[in-house]
């Protein structure tokens, strides 16, 4: 049974990555494979992308006239994926990130983002030049949002398409007079299709057209089902909750192993020592002086979803209690101010970068002890599981993704030895600054401790599961 899945997105690991979802796009094709799926992975051809790979690559699909410019889609086989790289200059050569020049996001994103999904919905018809036509096509996100409505327009779907909402936040908004430049049918701008309160939105363009709606945790599945959590779509999700399921995410255990030899790849951890030496050398990376309480650390983007506004309030009473802190983010401005106020007001205690380095996140993995996570919405998190992996214990808000991987330490869980970390509700100061509290006696506990290190580092945190999910589910919809 198994075939043939095209996923398209903006982000891959190892190539191009802001957040988690770079981690899921790059981590299921190998997930996958061992169970027969030939997946693909098509991906914008950022500016020096192809350069970095310094592979050579194969033609599949031109078009003289992409959205305004000239486009093909290579072929190239590199870091153990199988690769499609859209490369069309005028969309997306140019300096910056994906989606902005570093302060700004770029005006055409509704037409980058478009002509991408534009030319998977081709390639599923069979555009290809090399005779690999998926079986599915599965979209990730508001960027590939419009892939499974293109696939609809103008006569029946080719293929089935699977969308899946790694985060509702972001829905991609564009006017309603970008319909014509973005190749989408007048007739098709209304309520059930893709008008959202007057504006075009690419995400739910996926989500009404998609074969099949996942998202990346069964708790957030159900979250987004309710107006705290929809951000405006819940109405949209509700009505097709009959095709909607949570996939937990896995992570790739190759790329985040505590136990990793030193090897070449860019994402090893270069150390394989035990956690005591790894924290001494992070505490002295960022200069800190001696802590006897747990060091935490937080590696994230520094925004409102992450509830870094609620660490900054709680940490005083934490680092006063003995405990340490290390940051490593970047993101809203007022919160990069917070963050480097409390080390500037806790110079021996808590260290922050603002930026964004790999390395030096799986070097804080291998040398924290907790790692905070106090997000107010989460549709999975990966760092907790990162967390789990490396023995650095979660202390975590109780939603989405969150609350489906954390065994909070209740008396229980203590005593039946399956406590993985602390999980707190609701999302404030006050649930976080107990919580941080109990984590102090908790980590005085040394044996108590130990144990729970060692429940967390057997937690089943790698694809196994998921991957068969998402078998059966791309299954179900060829069958
Ligand atoms: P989100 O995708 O919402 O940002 P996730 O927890 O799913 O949250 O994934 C975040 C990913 O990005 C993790 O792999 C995390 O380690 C990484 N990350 C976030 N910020 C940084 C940073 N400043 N430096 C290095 N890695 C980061
Ligand atoms: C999003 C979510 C995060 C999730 C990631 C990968 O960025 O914010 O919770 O882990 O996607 O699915």
């Amino acid at each position: 049974m198994p075939g043939r899945v095209l996923s398209v997105a903006s982000e891959c690991v190892p190539l191009v990555k802001t957040g988690g979802l770079a981690d899921v796009v790059g981590a299921l094709p190998k997930a996958l494979a061992p169970l027969g799926w030939d997946m693909r992975v098509l991906i914008p051809a950022y500016r020096g992308l192809a350069a970095k790979l310094g592979r050579k690559t194969r033609t599949v699909w031109s078009d003289p006239a992409l959205f305004g410019g000239p486009a093909t889609v290579e072929a190239v086989e590199a870091q153990g994926l199988s690769l499609l790289l859209l490369d069309a200059p005028h969309l997306y050569d140019r300096p910056g990130g994906p989606y902005s020049d570093g302060g700004h996001d770029f005006p055409d994103n509704p037409e980058r983002f478009a002509a991408l999904s534009w030319v998977a919905a081709s390639l599923a018809r069979g555009g290809g030049t090399d005779g690999w036509v998926p079986d599915i096509l599965h979209a990730h996100d508001w960027q590939a949002g419009f892939a499974p409505a293109y696939l609809r327009f103008g006569g029946p779907a080719p293929v089935k398409s699977v969308i899946t909402i790694h985060n509702i936040a972001f829905q991609g908004h564009a006017s309603p007079e970008r319909l014509a430049a973005l190749r989408l049918p007048l007739h098709e701008f209304h309520a059930g299709s893709l008008e959202y309160y007057g504006n075009l939105s690419s995400l739910k363009a996926g989500l009404v057209h998609a074969d099949r709606i996942t998202t990346v945790s069964p708790t957030y599945a159900e979250e987004l089902m309710r107006p705290e959590f929809g951000m405006g779509l819940q109405g949209v999700i509700d009505a097709r909750a009959e095709v909607l399921s949570g996939i937990l995410n896995g992570v790739d255990t190759d790329l985040w192993d505590p136990a990793a030899p030193g090897q070449a790849h860019p994402y090893s951890v270069q150390n394989r020592k035990p956690k005591a030496e790894a924290r001494a050398a992070l505490l002295a990376e960022f200069g800190l002086g001696p802590v006897e309480g747990p060091l935490a650390i937080v590696i994230s983007r520094l925004t409102a979803q992450k509830g870094i506004d609620l660490i900054a309030a709680a940490a005083p009473e934490f680092l006063a209690g003995g405990g340490g802190l290390v940051v490593l983010g970047s993101g809203d401005p007022g919160l990069e101010h917070a963050m480097r106020g409390l080390a500037a007001a806790w110079p021996d205690r808590v260290g922050v970068k603002i930026g964004y380095d790999e390395a030096l996140g799986h070097r804080m993995f291998a040398g924290g002890d907790v790692v905070l996570v106090p997000s107010r919405f989460e549709p999975c998190g990966l760092t907790q599981l990162y967390g789990l992996r490396y023995g650095t214990l979660p202390v975590v808000a109780a939603t989405g993704g969150l609350a489906d991987t954390v065994v909070h330490a209740n008396t229980m869980a203590l005593a039946a030895g399956t406590a993985t970390g602390l999980t707190f509700h609701p999302t404030d100061v006050l649930a976080l600054t107990q919580t941080l509290r109990r984590c102090l006696a908790l980590f005085a506990d040394r044996a108590t401790w130990a144990r729970m290190q060692r429940a967390a580092m057997k937690s089943p945190v790698g694809w196994e599961t998921s991957s068969r999910t998402y078998a059966a589910l791309y299954e179900d919809l060829l069958t």
